[in-house]
């Protein structure tokens, strides 16, 4: 509950503080040559390492994006908390890092049009709680500053929340038996649970989201330039080459 209460006063706060630095335009960044992006790098198969490689299909997108736009791409990674916060202090031009676009999130920042949707799967031991009523009295784990952690503290009667800084740490306390639920996005589920087979399952979906890349709040210009940036990946074949490559199907939203 704490911590719930932290993130959403961070964001607040975030809202508040917005418009003090001028974060840079579409012009700006055209000129300059290169744009920033922030992502988390721990969020398989979205954005992570592959030893010192960031790589993964958001990664990919992004770089996709920030070509076909022109220019060079720069990439920095962040704990995936503090990738809204940098974005507001002007740290990197936008963030392509799994974000559900929230009305909570969309005081903070704007939001692009989605480049996928998903949804909050509920993952346990072969055995264990498949469904939303199941989740009563069960301890679950996710990571910190997520919808997941949002949408299960809505759970009425739900056991004991964990948050991890990192959605790995929160599968990683499912397998080590800690808690009996992890709620991550279910792509990244059907692959966890492919690497662990037969020792998980994915159960129901507990939410739905559409994610979104962001900028900092008023950026217009930037955000029309994602949006057709990403209209045209969607377009020339670009996106479903990547959507198959990283999940055998094709993610965007229908
Ligand atoms: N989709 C979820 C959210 O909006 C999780 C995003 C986590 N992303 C990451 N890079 N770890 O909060």
């Amino acid at each position: 509950m704490k911590k719930t209460l932290v993130a959403l006063s961070t964001l607040a706060l975030l809202a508040t503080l917005t418009g003090a630095a001028q974060a840079r335009t579409w012009d700006a960044i055209k000129q300059a040559g290169t744009i920033k992006i922030a992502t988390e790098g721990a969020f398989p198969p979205f954005n992570y390492f592959e030893g010192k490689k960031l790589t993964g299909f958001e990664v990919d997108l992004g770089t996709a994006i920030g070509k076909g736009l022109g220019v060079k791409v720069e990439w920095v990674t962040q704990p995936f908390d503090n990738l809204l916060i940098g974005l507001n202090q002007d740290r990197y031009d936008f963030v392509i890092a799994s974000h559900g676009i929230t009305p909570e999130r969309q005081k903070a920042v704007d939001f692009a049009n989605p480049h996928y949707c998903t949804g909050g799967a509920i993952v346990s031991k072969v055995g264990g709680p498949k469904t939303v009523a199941d989740l009563k009295g069960k301890s679950v784990a996710v990571q910190v500053g997520t919808t997941y952690l949002e949408n299960v503290q809505k759970v009425a009667g739900v056991g004991k929340v964990s948050t991890f800084p990192k959605d790995t740490d929160a599968q990683a306390a499912l397998l080590a038996g800690r808690v009996d639920v992890w709620v991550g996005d279910k792509f990244s589920a059907l692959d966890v649970v492919k690497a662990q087979k037969p020792k998980l399952q994915q159960g129901d979906l507990l939410f739905q989201e559409q994610i979104g890349m962001a900028v900092k709040k008023g950026n217009s210009t930037l955000l029309a330039q994602l949006n057709s940036g990403l209209a045209a990946a969607l377009k020339n074949g670009t996106y479903a080459k990547l959507s198959n490559q990283y999940f055998a199907q094709d993610i965007r939203c229908k």
